[in-house]
This record gives C-alpha cells, structure tokens and sequence, in this order.
C-alpha cells in the first residue's frame, strides 16, 4: 500500500507491475493481491469480490480472472479495470447499467504470443522435444542412426508463412517470421494489407499460422478440406484457439499427409486427454496455453489500465474504454 493516501482506493487482484503501478500508486492507495500469486488457485466470483471490495473499501477495482458479476456490479465503483484483451470476465452490460465505466488491455500478450509461435516452429521443425528426450534417455544413437540422420531438417529462411489473422498476435509474429527470413503472406478481410483468399494461402504456404480470434465466421475455418488443401509437408501453428480447426481432422491430416507437423498453444476445454491421438503423434509439440504467460504481458496489461484510469479520474474518454457509453 502506497504511504501518502489519496481520495481513491484500488483493489488489484491482477497482477500488476513496472511503471503501470507506479501510475496506479500515484492515483489511489493499491492493495495488490494477484490471484496468480495464490496457490491452490483463488478466483473470485460474483459475491466474493463484493466482500473483498467492501472490506478494502475500494473504489477502483482491477482484475484479470476473477469473475466481475452480480453483486460487485451494485457497490458504488467508480471503475473496473479488465487485464484482458477480451474483458469476458467482466458482466459488461450489467456494469453498463450501473454506469461502471470497464477497461480492458488490447495487444497487452501480443509479442507473448508470438515468440512462443517462433518457438513451437522451432521446436516442431528441429524435433528439439524428442531430441532433447534422447539425451535425457542417454540415448541418442539409436535404431542404428546418429541423431545427426534422424534430426536433419529445412532450414525456415526462404520458406513462405501464411498468418491466419493479422490482428495484435499475427503483426507480433509477421516481423518475427521475416527477421528469420521467411516470407509473410496473409489472410484477414478486415486488414487492408491481409489480401490473401484463404484458399490460395493454404496453398501457397509451407506454414500456416493462425491468429484469428473466434467468431461464428472463423469457428471451424480450418476444417477437412482446408488441410487437404495445404502443401505435401507443411507445418500447422496455432497460439490462437482450437475452436479455429477441426481437431479431427487435424490428426486426420498428420497421420496421412499433407500436414507434416504441428504446433498447438490451445485445447478446447483447455486440456487433451492423455489418450488423445494428438499426444500419440510424433510430429507435434503442444503446450497448455502458455503463449500470454510473460512478466512483460503483465507489465503491458499495468500500463494500459493504470493509463485508462489516470484518464477517467481526470475526466477523460480513455481509449480502451469498453462502454463509452457510461461517460455521457
Ligand atoms: N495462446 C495464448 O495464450 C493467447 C493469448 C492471447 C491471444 N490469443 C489468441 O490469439 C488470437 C489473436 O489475438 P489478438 O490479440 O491478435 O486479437 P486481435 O483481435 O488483435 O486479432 C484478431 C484478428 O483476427 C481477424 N479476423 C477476424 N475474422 C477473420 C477471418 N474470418 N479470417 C481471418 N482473420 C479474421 C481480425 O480482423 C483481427 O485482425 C485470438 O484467437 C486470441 O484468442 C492466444
């Protein structure tokens, strides 16, 4: 808590850093208690948030997982700061109709997501998992080969990446993908410079990468005849949701081609069961929706909100204000 009382008090049960909090400790008394501190897992619904609330006497309230509904939504917070891209944690329309004013952080685990992108293409062209494994096991000469024939690859500079969305995460990862000397090609029909038809990408590249959000438009987009339709020995990448492919027919495409590999940062219901036919498979490597996880992220996520609020408490329209409405 910050030693010089100000008219305002912000309970942060994100986590919060860097010069965003130095912001925030500028503009009100900060009682900082990330849930991401907590173990086992705290997250916070409705009423107990209003409990917390009222027992710090908060006036400003910033989140990042806890669940902003019902109860909360009726003590008389002067805003509510989402530490998410997407403030689907947050009752929007029921702290519209109480004029809560709610911000939200856009981009904030953008160059997060991306180097982690860089990494599963890594990883899944240079078998670095399984190489790795091989040491561990001592025993990296095997079935009468040195590792040095079993791990032999294509190198990435010179081959052609198609960004599936070119959005925060697709912009992070296209600068990325062209300083290792990949050609970038793109397909988004609401970027100007994203003018690839989605069919001529699949065709075209030797790695797909997606970064589209979920809508009912993009739900699926990736299914059965999108895989057949990608190049003999391509690679698949996707940091963004599973909803995006048919997981089916994903495996369908590893196991007989034309998919050679596979990267995969998300798993509906954020988790594979352990006989999944995904963990069988070789050619992929899959990590459980790490791409965000940086201190970065959370220094990002700081910053915007702490900004947003020093603009509303000033009497400013912030610009990541998700209901503009409140202020008029
Ligand atoms: N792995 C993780 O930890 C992690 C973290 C953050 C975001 N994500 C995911 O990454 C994705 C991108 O996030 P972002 O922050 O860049 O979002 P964003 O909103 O900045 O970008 C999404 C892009 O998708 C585009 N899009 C919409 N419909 C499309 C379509 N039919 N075809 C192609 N593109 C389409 C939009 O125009 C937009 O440019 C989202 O799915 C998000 O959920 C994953």
């Amino acid at each position: 808590m910050t030693d010089h009382p100000t008219d305002h008090r912000a309970l942060v049960t994100a986590p919060f850093r860097g010069e965003g909090l130095a912001t925030l400790e500028s503009l009100a008394d900060v009682v900082l208690d990330p849930w991401i501190d907590q173990q086992p897992i705290r997250l916070y619904n409705g009423e107990q948030l209003a409990e917390r609330v009222q027992a710090e006497g908060a006036d400003l309230l910033v989140v990042e997982s806890d669940f902003v509904s019902g109860p909360v939504l009726e003590l008389p917070l002067l805003a509510i700061g989402s530490c998410r891209g997407d403030p689907n944690n947050v009752d929007v329309a029921a702290a519209t109709a109480q004029g809560i004013p709610v911000l939200r952080a856009p981009g904030r685990n953008a160059d997060a997501v991306a180097e982690l992108t860089v990494g599963l293409l890594l990883a899944v062209t240079r078998g670095i998992v399984p190489a790795d494994a091989d040491v561990r096991a001592g025993d990296p000469y095997r079935d009468g080969m040195l590792p040095y024939q079993r791990y032999r690859a294509w190198e990435l500079a010179g081959k052609t990446v198609g960004i599936v969305g070119l959005g925060a995460v697709g912009r992070a990862a296209k600068w990325r993908f062209e300083g290792l000397g990949m050609r970038v090609i793109a397909h988004d029909p609401y970027a100007d410079d994203a003018t690839y038809a989605l069919d001529d990408l699949l065709a075209e590249a030797d790695i797909v990468s997606m970064h589209a959000m979920v809508t009912p438009e993009t739900q699926g987009m990736i299914g059965p005849e999108q895989f057949a339709r990608m190049r003999e020995g391509s690679v698949y990448l996707n940091s963004a949701r599973a909803q995006l492919h048919d997981t089916d027919g994903l495996v369908d495409a590893l196991r007989d081609g034309p998919v050679a590999a596979a990267g995969l940062d998300h798993f509906v219901g954020e988790r594979l069961p352990a006989d999944h036919p995904l963990c069988a498979l070789p050619n992929v490597v899959l990590t459980p929706h790490i791409g965000g996880a940086t201190y970065n992220t959370e220094a990002n996520h700081s910053r915007l909100i702490a900004n947003g609020l020093a603009a509303l408490l000033a009497g400013e329209r912030p610009e990541n204000i998700v209901n503009p409405e409140v202020l008029q």
